[in-house]
């Protein structure tokens, strides 16, 4: 069954089983081949797993892009202490819902990731810290693990290998700023979720001060194909430096909105045109999020690049974690603007205040020009508290929130200019 709609240009790695119930169930994962890759990576030396995912080339799927197997050699390589790994599936960014689906549709692909993760970084924990907010797919989830356990798959003697490997799923209370590593760490210690100043960072000491690393979903499920078939196989699909398949989410102003997993590299313009179907009868692409709402806006001009981390950069974005916002020559790019800033004043944690301040700051501006109060002079504010934004923080909410600002203003200006003094000529008796 296709789920809900299959374009013969997707390549489904990740997602061959999205649509399938039966994938979810033990006995239909093992069906499908699920836990050979397991039992493949306890025959393998650790060095070897990250060997083997380091020349996959596999970066990380949670925004940042950050080569897998590098992180994951930077773990110490003779446990004197315990190590841990965390999976992140927080997925709270705007626009992102890939990972709940890898959750709903195949938790045993997720759990073997993490069981072959942990033990390619010498851990023999691993925590999946989910958002509350997903109970469906955390119930699934937690069937699944027991599911493991019964099977001899998680536990002390991992398939008769005397190898230890435990997963524990930790349900957050749904915060945005959670997502970030060091605060999920936090979060995971039972403190609050406020990240962390980095050095030392996770790798020397991370949650309950011990190594650790923390990958995304999407990240976790790729190694399981890739100690499967090998690093090389996975470079078949996209470019050079961003190699593989990739999850692409897609919401907005398209006719095939969903989640669609296409080669790295893929053509943008295509993707949105063909694959989603392009916008809606009589309407224009105009502005278009590549990776959820942190990431610079694009204007439909430059949707002929590639679907790369690097083809991304030189148009200005980020490929961030692949979630496409479409905006067609209906959207209003001042509401949406002012929505995203205001989901940040209302996440950031408080403890940096260019952040603090100035994400308050600037909904409260952008609020004024949506009412049609605005003047040239609030574009300039807005431009200055974003730069003072960007890049003086504890973590990069705050150039998140920056981003969209900055962008929009940038190819966008027009829209916010004709709406200045709009309140004086529609409501002249409010002013006075
Ligand atoms: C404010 C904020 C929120 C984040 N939210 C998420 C998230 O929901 N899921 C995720 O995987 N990474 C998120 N990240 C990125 C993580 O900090 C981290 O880089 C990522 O989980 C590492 O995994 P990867 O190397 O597999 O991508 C967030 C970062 C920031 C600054």
């Amino acid at each position: 069954m296709a789920y809900p709609y299959q374009h013969p240009s997707e390549v489904r790695v990740l997602s061959e089983y999205f649509g399938d119930p039966e994938a979810r169930t033990l006995k239909g994962w093992e069906a499908r081949g699920g836990y050979k890759a397991l039992r493949k990576a306890l025959g393998m030396s650790p060095a070897d797993i990250v060997n083997e995912v380091k020349t996959s080339g596999l970066r990380g799927r949670g925004g940042a892009g950050f080569p897998t197997g590098v992180k994951w050699s930077f773990m110490p390589k003779e446990p004197t202490r315990q190590h841990y790994l965390v999976c992140n599936a927080d997925e709270s960014e705007p626009g992102t819902f890939k990972d709940r689906e890898l959750i709903r549709w195949t938790p045993h692909q997720l759990i073997e990731g993490c069981l072959i993760g942990a033990y390619a970084i010498r851990a023999t924990h691993c925590y999946i810290y989910i958002r509350g907010e997903f109970f469906e797919p955390a119930q699934i989830l937690a069937k699944a693990i027991e599911e493991a356990y019964a099977a001899g798959y998680a536990g002390k003697d991992v398939m008769g290998s005397g190898q230890e490997l435990h997963v524990t799923l930790h349900l957050g209370a749904g915060a945005y700023i959670c997502g970030e590593e060091t605060a999920m760490m936090n979060s995971i210690e039972g403190r609050r979720g406020e990240p962390r100043v980095k050095p030392p960072f996770p790798a020397v000491a991370g949650v309950f001060g011990k190594p650790t690393t923390i990958n995304n979903v999407e990240t976790l499920c790729s190694v399981t194909h890739i100690v499967n078939n090998g690093g090389e196989w996975y470079r078949q699909w996209g470019t050079e430096k961003s190699t593989g398949t990739k999850l692409f989410c897609v919401s907005g102003h398209v006719r095939r909105p969903g989640n669609y997993e296409v080669p790295m590299g893929f053509n943008f313009r295509e993707f949105i045109h063909d694959i989603c179907g392009g916008p809606h009868e009589g309407r224009e692409v105009r502005a278009v999020i590549p990776g959820g709402s942190s990431v610079p806006m694009m204007s439909a001009d430059d949707l002929d690049v590639g679907m790369d981390y690097e083809a991304f950069v030189s148009v200005g974005t980020m490929l961030g974690a692949g979630s496409v916002i479409v905006m067609d020559d209906t959207a209003d790019i001042v509401k949406q603007v002012r929505r995203m800033v205001e989901f940040y004043a209302h996440e950031s944690c408080g403890q940096c205040s260019q952040c603090r301040e100035g994400t308050a700051w600037a909904t409260k501006i952008l609020r004024r020009i949506e009412r049609g109060g605005g003047t040239e002079a609030d574009l300039t504010t807005l431009v200055d508290i974003s730069n003072n934004m960007a890049g003086k923080t504890i973590c990069v909410l705050s150039d998140a929130a920056a981003a969209p600002i900055l962008s929009s203003i940038g190819k966008f200006r027009g829209d916010y200019q004709a709406r200045f003094q709009l309140e004086e000529k529609l409501m002249p008796a409010r002013r006075a």
